[in-house]
């Protein structure tokens, strides 16, 4: 795991731990052992600490951390290094991170590639840098910066790192040659100042005020989270005596290591890569399955979604034709996508001449022959089957035999879609989230036909637009909005029973979400909402109207309707569920008269409202979300709980200090998770998502703790025996 070797009269030791030299047990004991024979070599008179192959040391092994613990400790390794006798010369390429950049920090030099990186990521992972990380970095980069660095987790140019003190070099060309050459220019013992303890942190003077500001930014982006309210307490310690600090900061981490947060952001950070691995059967999978190269690309629509997909393409360096049936819209979307690319250049995202050069890389047409000659379209129309098929069927007549064909539909059957083409293996959904150009889930959404070598196309460009792609099967909703109509019905039930809008949404935002459903509603439209439920009423033979109570048997609030008919339709004509100073304002206010309708509405219901829990409301909200989303594991529609997870994390700013709804469920427990179930389902009859899913029952009645890992493998058993 550490290779040692010599070279003249400097010891090498080169980390050797793919893919991205985690610091595990023996790449620790490898450096301990390294830094002490070199230490005892007469002939040595200096180290390298170096990676082999993509980079420095990326941090700690992130699957230790749930394990029993071995061998050296970070801090031990560190302070091997840092009382050599000889100097330590860290020379890095790749990223630098964590405690990586802990172990770069003990050495008493830096000296890196100008490609390089560095950072701070333990946040992300719901945790502090523990290996002396907060103490050191104030030391060269001073209090601001790194309470910055350390509360963001961003990850740092060299340059910028070079600027700030971290690192000492920068050098192009061969990263060894150059710190070898580095090494022969050093004098033979450490100077006093290179042993970071020893130097004071810098910017003590204004230390409680920089503290102060950091402390109100990350109240404020970082709500709910314990880990950088951590980390600015552990980076202040390193103004008092070095030991004194560096036991402020254990304890501090230790509170980390061990709370519920630190181990559902863990799960977070594996379950995101395992969802972009897909597995549909041993012919359609992954590692049997290539994409083809997307070159040119077009999408059709040129509404909220299409535009927010074009720029989302644009970005990524790909060039689009945007086809839209009606001039109008075809400038409104132009306009829109040139003032989303503005706005990146107003945020100094991109430069202009970047924003030029997507501008240049878009063809906006009226007619679909002009996709006759593209890789890949996606289809973003309104939301109507017939119109979908006939499109589908168009665009297969009109283009190349190569060109897959994908939908943005949020609800309807790809199989339907796929059925209008002489192509279905080419056909799959690709379902982006509102703003496109933002959210960073798509869910792409395969069917009965669609090739595996379709599949591995769409993840692929997931990856190329810098999105998190996760493959669900179809069906009606597929994962993310048949779970979250769940979660949006219960919403309405319990405005009906006795909440108000603001008070649901003040319960759900300190559960952690970003915007309760009533906030969303409002941003969103509640137009959206009402041409669904008017579609689908159409589609499946029945009518809604205000008066509705019951569809089919299953009850309905028409509470939104309402407020649609009064043309109410959210922050765009400056009421909603809430009222705006005016329309597009942001700042939601209580709305007396959004009450009074609430009142009238469950009056002439004849029902009795009453005080409403916040357990209720979290329960009802999450547990019916949950059942569905069990239900969709038992169907297949889903392939492994992890799916899920980030489809809500990443799809609707769920918490991810509680990992997901499932992760959530299986803190809870499955077998609680399941009572409350059973309970609603007999309180609320008349609400048949209630039923508990068969799945959960088994998982919750086997007397067992079984593993998230498990749940899907019991789902195949399940449905074997159904
Ligand atoms: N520990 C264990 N496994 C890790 C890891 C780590 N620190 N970092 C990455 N991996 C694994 C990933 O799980 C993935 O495995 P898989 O192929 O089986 O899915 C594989 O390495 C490659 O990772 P990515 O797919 O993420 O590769 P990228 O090239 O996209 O990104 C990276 C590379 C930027 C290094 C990214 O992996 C990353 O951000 N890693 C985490 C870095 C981090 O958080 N470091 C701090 C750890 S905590 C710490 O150091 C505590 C200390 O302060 C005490
Ligand atoms: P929109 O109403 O904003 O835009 C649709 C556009 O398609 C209009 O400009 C319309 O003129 C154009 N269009 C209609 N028929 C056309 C045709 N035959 N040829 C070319 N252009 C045509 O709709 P929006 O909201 O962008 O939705 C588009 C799709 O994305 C729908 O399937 C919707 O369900 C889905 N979706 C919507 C989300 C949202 O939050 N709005 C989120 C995720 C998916």
């Amino acid at each position: 795991m550490v290779d040692y070797r010599t070279v003249k009269s400097v010891a090498v030791l080169e980390v050797n731990n793919p893919p991205v030299n985690a610091l595990s047990y023996n790449v620790r004991q490898g450096l301990q052992d390294g830094i002490e024979r070199a230490n005892k070599d007469k002939e040595i008179k200096s180290i390298i600490i170096i990676g082999k192959g993509r980079t420095y040391p990326a941090g700690a092994d992130i699957s230790e951390f749930s394990k029993p613990h071995k061998g050296p400790n970070l801090i031990e390794v560190g302070l091997g290094i840092e009382s050599s006798r000889k100097p330590v010369i860290s020379a890095i390429h790749g990223t630098c991170l964590g405690g990586g950049l802990e172990i770069a920090l003990f050495s008493h030099y830096r000296i890196a590639l100008e490609s390089a990186k560095v950072g701070f990521p333990e946040v992300a992972l719901g945790l502090l840098p523990g290996a002396h990380g907060t103490q050191r970095l104030p030391r060269v980069a001073g209090m601001a910066f790194a309470m910055e660095i350390i509360t963001s987790g961003r990850h740092v140019s060299a340059r910028e790192a070079l600027q700030h003190g971290i690192l000492d070099k920068l050098v192009k060309g061969n990263l060894l040659s150059e710190s070898l050459d580095f090494a022969a220019s050093l004098p033979f013992s450490v100077p006093h100042n290179r042993r970071l303890r020893n130097v004071p942190a810098k910017g003590a003077e204004n230390a409680d005020r920089i503290f102060e500001v950091a402390l109100n930014k990350v109240k404020q982006k970082q709500n709910g989270f314990i880990a950088p309210i951590n980390c600015l307490k552990a980076v202040k310690a390193a103004l008092l005596p070095y030991e004194e600090g560096a036991k402020i900061e254990r304890e501090l981490f230790m509170e980390l290591l061990t709370s519920g947060q630190a181990k559902a952001q863990q799960y977070v950070f594996f379950a995101e890569r395992a969802a972009t691995r897909w597995y549909v059967s041993n012919e359609k999978n992954q590692k049997k399955c290539s994409a083809v190269p997307v070159k040119t690309t077009g999408v059709i629509g040129a509404g909220t979604m299409g535009s927010g997909i074009v720029v989302t393409l644009l970005r990524a360096g790909l060039p689009v034709i945007l086809v839209e049936q009606d001039s109008q819209n075809l400038e409104r979307g132009v306009n829109m996508i040139k003032g989303i690319l503005q706005g990146s250049v107003n945020l100094k995202r991109m430069t202009s001449q970047q924003m030029n050069k997507c501008l240049q890389q878009l063809t906006p047409a009226q007619s679909l022959d002009s996709l006759h000659n593209v890789d890949l379209v996606i289809e973003a129309v309104f939301e109507n089957l017939k119109l979908k098929e006939e499109i589908f069927g168009k665009l297969d007549e009109i283009c190349k035999q190569q060109t897959i064909l994908c939908s943005n539909t949020s609800t309807l059957d790809i199989d339907k879609i796929a059925r209008a083409t002489k192509r279905p293996d080419k056909v799959i959904g690709t379902h982006f989230f509102a703003p496109a150009f933002v959210m960073p889930l798509l869910e792409n959404v395969y069917g009965t036909k669609t090739s595996g070598e379709t599949i591995a196309t769409v993840m692929n460009l997931g990856k190329t637009i810098r999105k998190i792609p996760v493959l669900v099967k179809t069906c009606h909703g597929f994962v993310a909005n048949r779970m979250l109509a769940r979660y949006q019905t219960e919403a309405s039930f319990l405005l009906e029973e006795g909440c108000l809008p603001h008070e649901y949404d003040q319960v759900m935002e300190e559960f952690g979400f970003p915007m309760g459903a009533f906030k969303v509603g409002d941003l969103s439209g509640l137009d959206i909402g009402y041409r669904i439920r008017q579609e689908l009423a159409k589609a499946n033979g029945y009518t809604v109207t205000t008066d509705t109570r019951y569809i089919q048997g299953e009850r309905f609030s028409s509470l939104a309707d309402k407020l649609y008919e009064l043309g109410r339709l959210g922050r765009k004509t400056g009421k909603g569920w809430y009222k705006y100073d005016r329309p597009g304002a942001k700042e939601a206010f209580v709305d007396p008269d959004v009450t009074d309708i609430i009142l009238k509405h469950c009056k002439d219901a004849g029902i009795i409202r009453r005080k409403i829990s916040t357990q209720e409301i979290v329960e009802r909200s999450m547990y019916s979300s949950i059942n569905e989303g069990f239900r969709c594991l038992e169907d297949g529609v889903a392939s492994k709980p992890e799916d899920i997870d980030v489809i809500w994390l990443h799809g609707f700013g769920f918490p991810r200090y509680r990992g997901g709804p499932m992760y959530y469920a299986s803190t809870i427990g499955l077998a609680e998770v399941y009572d409350r179930i059973c309970y609603y389902h007999k309180t609320f009859p008349e609400s048949s998502y209630w039923v508990p899913s068969d799945l959960l029952r088994k998982l919750a009645t086997s007397g067992r703790n079984i593993p998230m890992s498990d749940w899907s493998t019991a789902a195949t058993v399940n449905k074997s025996r159904l």
